[in-house]
């Protein structure tokens, strides 16, 4: 089975060794997060190092709905759908102030194919066979017939969904990374044609080691994407020339440079989505997500040089 970041250890005693590690650090996951429900907490920073909890006092309690029609005739205040994001149909459309979400990393990692391990357990309590969550599973894997187009296409609808459902002044706001370029015109032109601007692209720093996502070679910086219905002046966006934006990923938040390459990448997916590909990008989308790579490469060989 395709899942995690290595195989599964069956010892000649026949124990499984991995997955009784896994599962208890998932165990660990729930219990801490069951007691934050109890005890919320919220980090301040005392000095630069120190990091403080505060007790807001609160508790996280609530009656999870788990369908549309009965959260709405009972007025609820938290609902849990398993379903496939394309369609949205039992929220009702302009009723959400912000949608805040993380979409799959084009061909990062297969979700339904970790969902394969879980489903045993589970299968008798849901009302889907396996094969129905690989089918609306959105990822890039041609071995399993689901190419670029189809991620598009997926992931189109699903922005069109959350389009219907947005307050006129709500806002999404998700992260991505990728270290491939076509990952990001297939993420632009999703966002494009669901009718979205983007209104801003801050960097933020992304999971920690135990994540599946990371190995010394992967991208550390997240792409922190925000998107509107309509193009709102935000404080603070755009404020900065090219330049000192790579100075400031480079020498202020020591990004590594495929991490600089990203987040540039999402600063042209704004420029795609709000104002298209100029006539000598039109059939190159790949060069114009790649302006700035020769300059931050050169900005490598500068800062290396003035440090060295
Ligand atoms: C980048 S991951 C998000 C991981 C999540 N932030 C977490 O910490 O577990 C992308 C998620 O999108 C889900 N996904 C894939 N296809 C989907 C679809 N059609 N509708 C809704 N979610 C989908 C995957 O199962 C996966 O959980």
């Amino acid at each position: 089975m395709p899942f995690h970041r290595e195989p599964l250890r069956i010892m000649s005693s026949g124990q499984v060794h991995w997955v009784v590690a896994v599962s208890k650090k998932t165990f660990q996951k729930m219990i801490k997060g069951k007691k934050y429900c109890r005890r919320p907490y919220e980090i301040r920073l005392k000095d630069d190092k120190e990091k403080l909890k505060v007790f807001t006092g609160e508790k996280i309690k609530d009656h999870v709905y788990t369908s549309a029609d009965e959260y709405y005739r009972c007025n609820g205040s938290s609902l849990i759908l398993n379903q496939t994001s394309e369609n949205l149909c039992n929220i009702r459309n302009g009723s959400i102030d912000v949608i805040l979400t993380d979409p799959p990393y084009y061909d990062n990692l297969i979700y339904s194919d970790l969902s394969a391990f879980f489903y045993v357990w589970i299968k008798d309590r849901i009302s889907f066979g396996h094969d129905d969550i690989t089918d609306k599973s959105i990822f890039v894997a041609s071995d399993k017939d689901k190419g670029p187009e189809q991620y598009v296409q997926q992931l189109t609808r699903v922005f069109r969904e959350c389009y219907q459902k947005l307050k006129d002044n709500g806002i999404v706001v998700f992260s991505y990374h990728h270290n491939k370029v076509e990952a990001w015109i297939s993420l632009a032109r999703s966002i494009k044609d669901s009718g979205f601007v983007v209104t801003n692209v801050l960097p933020i720093r992304s999971e920690g080691n135990s994540a599946y996502h990371s190995s010394e070679r992967s991208i550390k910086w997240d792409s922190i994407i925000v998107l509107r219905k309509k193009e709102t002046t935000v404080p603070g966006a755009d404020i900065c020339s090219s330049d000192e934006m790579l100075r400031f990923c480079i020498q202020e938040l020591k990004m590594k440079k495929s991490d600089v390459i990203s987040f540039f990448r999402s600063l042209k997916l704004k420029e795609y989505v709000n104002h298209g590909l100029n006539a000598f990008h039109e059939n190159d989308p790949g060069q114009f997500f790649d302006t700035y790579n020769k300059d931050i490469i050169n900005a490598f060989e500068n800062y290396n040089s003035i440090n060295e």
